[in-house]
C-alpha cells in the first residue's frame, strides 16, 4: 500500500509541475473559490481526477475525499484523503513549495500517508507504526528545545478566508519575538513534513481543513514528532493545529492560552 501512494503522491505531483509551465498568476483561466484569495486552477483539478482514477481502479469500493471534488462513498471504511496542489498560491507565482497529498484513512485515522514536493524530489510518506521516511531514508524530528534557537512554520489560511478579528496575525508577532526564525512556506502538507524531518522545529496555523494535513500529521507522529489542537487537546484541525519536535510544544502552547475558534 505504501508503494501505491507513494507511487501515486509522485505521479500527481510531475503531472502538477508540468503542467505549471501554462499557468501565470495573471492566467485569466485561475479561478476564484470563497474569495478572491482563494485560488483553483485547471491543473488542480486535473490532478485530482487522474489520482481518483488511480484509485478507483484499484480499490472502486473505498471512499474518496477531495479537495476539488468532495466526498465520494462516505459509508466506506477507507477514505482517500486528497489535495492534488496544496499551496496553490505557491504553484502560480512558480514559487518552490507546493506538493501533492494523499493520505489513506481507515474510520477517520491516518493508516498510509505520502507528500510529493516536484520542485525539491522530495517524497516523504510513513503508515502507521512503520515510521517515516524522505526518499526512502529514515526521518525524525530533530531534538533541540530552546524557541530561540528555533525555525518555526504558520500559514495564514485564516486572513484568506476573511477573519479580520481573532486570526493569526497577533500569535505571529508574538512568537516572531522569541524564536530564532519564521517561515512562511506555502504548502501546510510540506510544513508538516519539514517539522517530521527536523527542517523545522514547529508548526501551527488556524483555519486549515482534512486535506491539508491529513498525511503530514501521520508522517510527523512517525517521525515522532506531537500534533494537538492550539489547546493542546485532539480537536485538530477545527480548533487549530500545532505540530511539534515534541520538545517545543508545552513552549509553544503557552502563546495560544484561551484560544477558541471564533472565525470572521
Ligand atoms: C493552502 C496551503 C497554505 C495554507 C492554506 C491552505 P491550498 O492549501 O496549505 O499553506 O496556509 O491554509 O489552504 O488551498 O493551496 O490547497
Ligand atoms: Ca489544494
Ligand atoms: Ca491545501
Amino acid at each position: 500500500m505504501l508503494e501505491f501512494i507513494c507511487d501515486l503522491a509522485r505521479r500527481g505531483g510531475e503531472l502538477a509541475a508540468s503542467l505549471q509551465k501554462n499557468i501565470s498568476a495573471a492566467s485569466s483561466d485561475i479561478e476564484r473559490k470563497e474569495t478572491v484569495r482563494d485560488v483553483v486552477t485547471e491543473a488542480d483539478k486535473q490532478v485530482e481526477s487522474f489520482i481518483i482514477g488511480k484509485i478507483r481502479q484499484r480499490f472502486p469500493d473505498h471512499g474518496i475525499h477531495g479537495e476539488e471534488n468532495g466526498y465520494v462513498n462516505q459509508d466506506s471504511a477507507y477514505c482517500w484523503v486528497i489535495d492534488p496542489i496544496d499551496g496553490t498560491a505557491s504553484y502560480i507565482h512558480h514559487q518552490p513549495c507546493y506538493s501533492t497529498s494523499i493520505a489513506l484513512q481507515y474510520r477517520g485515522c491516518s493508516r498510509h500517508a505520502a507528500v510529493y514536493c516536484p520542485v525539491l524530489d522530495e517524497l516523504y510518506a510513513a503508515e502507521a507504526g512503520g515510521g517515516a521516511f524522505c526518499n526512502g531514508a529514515p526521518i525524525k524530528v530533530c531534538d533541540h528545545g530552546p524557541l530561540s534557537e528555533s525555525n518555526v512554520g504558520t500559514g495564514f489560511s485564516c486572513l484568506r478566508a476573511g477573519w479580520k478579528e481573532h486570526n493569526n496575525l497577533p500569535y505571529f508577532c508574538e512568537i516572531a519575538k522569541e524564536a530564532r526564525e519564521m517561515r512562511r512556506f506555502g504548502s501546510a502538507a510540506l510544513d508538516l513534513c519539514f517539522v517530521a524531518a527536523g527542517k523545522l522545529d514547529a508548526f501551527w496555523e488556524l483555519n486549515l481543513q482534512t486535506y491539508d494535513i491529513a498525511a503530514g500529521t501521520l508522517i510527523v507522529l512517525e517521525a515522532g514528532g506531537q500534533i494537538s489542537d492550539l489547546a493542546g487537546a485532539d480537536n485538530w484541525p477545527q480548533q487549530g493545529m500545532l505540530a511539534s519536535n515534541k520538545k517545543l510544544h508545552q513552549k509553544m502552547l503557552e502563546f495560544f492560552k484561551g484560544y477558541k475558534r471564533r472565525g470572521k
